[in-house]
């Protein structure tokens, strides 16, 4: 049975007593108030949304709202190996992160790299290499280019996404994935290095899913993510973060004492933390519930997880996947058409979710 926290008590009455609990009052409150970038800076994080280039090319209201709720931008796509080229002997179509980069100087946005090493989105030749040499003959020189070309453009990067898949079998928790078949658990490090050459004032961080809430598989998630930065610690590697997805799912049983003790274990290892794509997917149906009902179950949903980490100094920050339901993934990828689950839905009206996150950010411990 989940109670809420104090700190999410305290942030929904907050967002209550602003006077918050209609769209009409959350309009107004976010169009003319602080943006949520503003108001996560007061504890010295930020806020933030994943872009694509077409979007802020659009210059139109959702263009607008991304400027002004947001202190960082993530390429959400446009950045993968994959859409960079089709074939590692191209040369890479750099127009569109380009072109993302040059919108937030302009704009005064902060941007995080995501993601240089991930086992989706990628050429399709890469899909089938397994031997040593074809990470110094392709895979190094990848890391190299994107993170060299970029290196004074990304404060953060997602060096290596997704590495844990404890369903895959291997003692070691890890996803075998080509780069795994290549060099084994030490791709992680390997990637980091050459991150880390490649960008030195980058800070570099290990990205993953499914590690919030307590049901079994998501134990033998947050165990394989523990082990895996344990062992780049032991090893030097240059880790500076972990970055959780936040991919939310009202489906799941969220337990605070668990995903407490999961932050405070990765505070213990010395790292930074990030929220990197958070999103609600609803249940499958809504039962029946009205759109507010449906909102307002996805902004409880949000608040489970951000006011434990809130309560980290070591969160640096918090950044969406996507600010409005229609430009959300979960509408592509997953069998709701309607899916609620940002802080903006398909008119551009800020949701129970953006008052929720305001509260929280208002409400939350400065990091120093
Ligand atoms: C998703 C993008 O949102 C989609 O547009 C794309 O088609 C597939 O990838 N975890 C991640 C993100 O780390 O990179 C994924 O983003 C969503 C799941």
């Amino acid at each position: 049975m989940w109670r809420p926290s104090r700190r999410a008590v305290l942030a929904g009455s907050a967002c209550l007593l602003a006077g918050a609990g209609t769209a009409a009052a959350e309009g107004v409150a976010a169009s003319s108030g602080p943006g949520l970038g503003e108001l996560a800076a007061r504890s010295g994080r930020f806020f933030g949304t994943a872009v694509t280039s077409t979007a802020l090319a659009a210059a139109d209201a959702y263009a607008d709202l991304l400027d002004r709720e947001c202190s960082v931008w993530v390429p959400e796509w446009q950045l993968k190996w994959g859409a960079l080229v089709g074939d590692p002997a191209d040369a890479p179509a750099y127009g569109p992160v380009d072109a993302i980069v040059a919108a937030a100087r302009r704009r005064g946005k902060r941007l995080r790299g995501h993601t240089l090493i991930w086992h989706e989105h990628l050429p399709e030749r890469v899909r089938g290499l397994s031997g040593r040499g074809d990470w110094d003959r392709i895979v190094a020189p990848h890391i190299l280019a994107v993170a060299g070309r970029y290196r004074d453009a990304f404060f953060q990067w997602d060096v290596v996404n997704e590495a844990v898949e404890p369903r895959d079998g291997g003692g070691d928790l890890m996803r075998r994935s080509p780069f795994y078949a290549m060099r084994g658990p030490d791709y992680v490090a390997d990637a980091f290095a050459l991150a880390r050459r490649a960008a030195p004032e980058g800070r570099l961080y290990l990205c993953d899913y499914g590690v919030c809430y307590a049901e079994g598989w998501q134990e033998a998630r947050r165990t394989g993510v523990l082990r895996l930065l344990e062992r780049l610690r032991a090893a030097g590697a240059p880790v500076d973060g972990f970055a959780i997805q936040g991919h939310l799912d009202v489906r799941q049983r969220f337990d605070e004492r668990i995903f407490r003790r999961f932050i405070a274990e990765l505070e213990g290892l010395g790292l930074e933390l990030a929220i990197s794509e958070l999103d609600v997917r609803e249940a499958d149906g809504d039962g029946g519930r009205s759109l507010a009902e449906r909102r307002q179950r996805a902004a409880d949903e949000v608040a489970k997880v951000l006011a434990v980490a809130l309560d980290s100094p070591a969160l640096t920050g918090v950044v969406t996947w996507g600010l409005a339901d229609d430009h959300s993934w979960l509408r592509k990828t997953r069998p709701i058409p309607d899916n609620q689950g940002l802080p903006y839905d398909d008119g551009l009206a800020p949701t129970a979710m953006r008052s929720q996150i305001a509260a929280l950010l208002m409400a939350a411990r400065s990091r120093t």
